[in-house]
């Protein structure tokens, strides 16, 4: 299969995919998600692969975002569509059977944080930055941000987060839980690699049962991803969203 958005690697027992919008910041505009979900589904019965590594290409950005050109004059029904779509590609990544690890290779906001956030580990190199900024936008997250992120950091880090929109470091993000470890840039990869040897040590069906007991824990009882849906669709509605997303493409701050 060919994509016009990633780039993937299968070497060993290690598949690799490089999202390759370097000049975007590899802002995610729909069809990389999309491909980005095929290329887990692609693999998934694929027995030599015992781990999947997820980076951006460059040494600036992981994910800058959602592609906010792409939305900026999207309306409540493609505001809804686009974020129904984005929390399936985030949970096709949570349930995947072999594991993802999120390479966190500079910027990982927005919908990169929450791209970051649906892998089963994130290991982050030293100049990696987190962050949810959507209210400079209008905007709530809306790949599941506001529920991964309390699942993986609680609610208080949660809402300083999502609330106030700054940006916090790699050793932060070590600090708070919401990564496993920081290495310098020219580890990164070797270090995902060694994660992906251990697993191969192991068994991959209790690999695939332990991922799917962990996230069976969060179902059901949180109705707050339906909840994030429907107001990322009605933030498209409101004039914040047009002064939020008109003031980052025009390149100013937005007045709200
Ligand atoms: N969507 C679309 N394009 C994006 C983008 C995004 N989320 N993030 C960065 N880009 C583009 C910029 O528009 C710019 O394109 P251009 O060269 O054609 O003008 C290019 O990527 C480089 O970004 P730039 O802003 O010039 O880099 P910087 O180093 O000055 O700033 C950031 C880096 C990450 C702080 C800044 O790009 C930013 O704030 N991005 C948006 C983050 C965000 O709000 N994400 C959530 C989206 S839901």
């Amino acid at each position: 299969m060919s994509y016009s958005h990633i780039l993937t690697v299968k070497e060993g027992n290690t598949f690799t995919i490089t999202i390759n919008r370097e000049s975007k910041l590899n802002a995610l505009n729909i069809e990389t998600l999309q491909e980005i979900k095929y290329a887990i589904l692609s693999i998934q019965n694929d027995v030599e692969v015992r781990g999947i590594i997820l980076t951006g290409a460059g040494s600036k950005a992981f994910a800058a975002g959602a592609d906010i050109a792409e939305f900026a004059n999207f309306n409540v029904k493609q505001g809804t569509q686009m974020s129904e779509d984005g929390h399936n590609v985030m949970n096709t990544i949570e349930n995947s059977g072999i594991p993802v690890i999120a390479a966190v290779n500079g910027f990982s906001l927005g919908g990169g944080c929450e791209l970051a956030m649906a892998c089963h580990i994130r290991i982050a190199s030293e100049n990696a930055k987190f962050g949810q900024p959507e209210v400079n936008l209008g905007l709530p997250p809306g790949y599941g941000g506001t529920q991964r992120l309390v699942q993986l950091v609680g609610k208080s880090k949660s809402l300083e987060m999502l609330l106030t929109a700054d940006l916090i470091n790699a050793q932060e993000a070590l600090s708070i839980g919401l990564i496993s470890k920081v290495v310098p840039m020219e580890n990164l990869i070797d270090t995902c690699k060694e994660y992906i040897q251990k697993f191969a040590s192991k068994s991959p069906s209790a690999i695939a049962m332990v991922i799917s007991c962990i996230n069976n824990h969060f179902k059901g009882t949180f109705p707050g991803f339906e909840r994030e849906i429907s107001e990322f669709g009605r933030a498209f509605e409101t004039s914040d969203f047009k002064e939020g997303t008109t003031a980052f493409l025009e390149k100013r701050k937005p007045n709200f």
